[in-house]
């Protein structure tokens, strides 16, 4: 079924459920500002009577798709079976990822490595431990690199967008930012992590903000160790907490071949573990669509399209491990994600390939977690509320969130937020229309 760019009736109107409304997928529908601008309970209301949501488990599911054992893959048309679901590997839940960020923040750093390309990539980041055992990778952006500034600065688009960058750092950094890229990776990692756990996925590593400051109790042990590991004082730095086990990992089969849907008979082929790889690649293609993610399967179509190489996309995906213990995706490294990946977007050069790029990937699927379309259900009802929601969580849970800028007014994050949440809760509704059974 052909999808539409155009905005439509109930768009306009808001909040439908996935079931009530009509098929298109919305480009740059004009959100109403402030339906729930101001949530108050800490999840946005429910927006849907229909079979996402909780009234589903008073009535039976049908299965729809059934291997030839009997086991269950596909219920309602466009739903992993709850067979799947149970069986998938389980991340951190929220109160075991706040459990963890409140003991980081009272911990204490016992030692700082260099990072390498294995652990905790590139420049100043380090790999630290603390005195619970535990690890982290410590995100250290600063001082930046002046490698885009005078491409920004030449592009009469961007130039507004780089004397504000330029302006607002300094009461956040001591020192002049060079990259306005840079300048939002940070805040890219912590708000796709929110982004994330308000989707219900489990598999990002969590993140704590924190000043670097050699008398403060986390840095004490290593106070005198910060200058030859070339960090300065009050610089914000972001600890991920470090997953142990991981392995790099591939694009399924299935997913490079083309679009899966409820109906497609290769799944019945697949073992449970094959399945549950593409269970937890529907929710990653949700995820980095709504971020606009432009370092994970983005990064290899880049490169792909660059070099007009199609086998990029058979190789490892950027950002993407693998728990070698018990096969769960990890998705790593988020700091391309929400500002960084949303300025790519509106970037003249390569917005229009890279939002083909997300557009490529979100139409390549068409079977969902019952639980992520609940939450897109939810928050597509907060229309551009749903920026300022995400930007409440984060304050309730990040006592530095403040420190980091403000957000560049240049990428309306209220309304691409929205725009693209309206874009995956269209495609779900495609996909249930386009794969309805005749039962309904
Ligand atoms: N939270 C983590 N848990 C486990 N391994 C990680 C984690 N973060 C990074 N790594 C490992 O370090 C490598 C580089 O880290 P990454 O954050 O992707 O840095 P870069 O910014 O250089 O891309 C990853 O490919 C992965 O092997
Ligand atoms: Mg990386």
């Amino acid at each position: 079924m052909a999808q539409t760019f155009e905005q439509t009736e109930e768009t306009r109107r808001g909040r439908p459920n996935i079931m009530e409304s009509a098929s298109v997928f919305t480009e740059n529908p004009t959100h109403q500002r402030g339906i729930l601008t101001k949530p108050i309970t800490a999840k946005p209301t429910r927006a849907t009577i229909g079979p996402t949501g909780e009234q589903h488990s008073a009535r039976e599911r049908r299965v729809t798709l059934e291997n030839r054992h009997g086991f269950p893959i596909v219920e309602d048309d466009i739903f992993w079976s709850r067979e799947l679901e149970d069986a998938l590997p389980k991340g951190f839940s929220e109160v075991e990822a706040d459990a963890w960020m409140d003991r980081t923040r009272k911990s204490q750093v016992t030692s700082m490595h260099w990072a390498t390309w294995r652990t905790c990539g590139q420049g100043k980041n380090k790999y630290v431990r603390l005195t619970d055992g535990s690890t982290v990778c410590a995100r250290y952006r600063h001082p930046f690199t002046l490698q885009i500034q005078d491409q920004i600065l030449s592009d009469p688009e961007w130039s507004s967008w780089a004397a504000w960058a330029v302006n607002t750092e300094t009461h956040v950094f001591n020192v002049k930012s060079d990259t306005c890229t840079s300048f939002v990776l940070p805040k890219g990692e912590l708000y796709s992590y929110y982004l994330g756990r308000l989707l219900g996925i489990d598999h990002v590593p969590p993140v704590v903000l924190a000043v670097v400051n050699g008398t403060a109790p986390l840095w004490l042990r290593v106070g005198p160790l910060l200058p030859q590991m070339q960090w300065e004082q009050g610089v914000l730095v972001a600890l991920i907490r470090w997953i142990d086990g991981l392995q790099r990992g591939k694009m399924p089969v299935p997913l490079l071949e083309g679009e899966v849907s409820g109906q497609d008979r290769r799944l019945l082929a697949m073992g449970e573990l094959q399945l549950q790889e593409l269970v937890q690649w529907s929710d990653l293609i949700i995820l980095d669509y709504i971020t606009a993610n432009s370092d994970r399967v983005a990064s290899n179509q880049d490169a792909a399209d660059l070099n007009n190489d199609p086998v990029q996309m058979r190789k490892y995906i950027h950002n993407l491990q693998k728990s070698q213990h018990n096969g769960a995706i990890w998705l790593i490294d988020n700091e391309s994600g929400l500002i960084d990946g949303y300025m790519l977007l509106k970037e003249r050069k390569n917005g229009g390939r890279f939002t083909r790029f997300h557009r490529t990937m979100l139409e390549k699927m068409c079977l969902f977690r019952r639980s992520t379309v609940k939450r897109v259900e939810e928050l597509y009802s907060l229309g551009t509320g749903a920026a300022e929601f995400l930007l409440r969580t984060v304050a309730d849970h990040e006592p530095l969130a403040g420190l980091l800028p403000a957000v560049p007014p240049r990428i309306h994050l209220d309304r691409t937020l929205a725009d693209r949440i309206a874009h995956v809760y269209n495609r779900i509704r495609h996909c249930m229309l386009a794969n309805m059974s005749s039962m309904y």
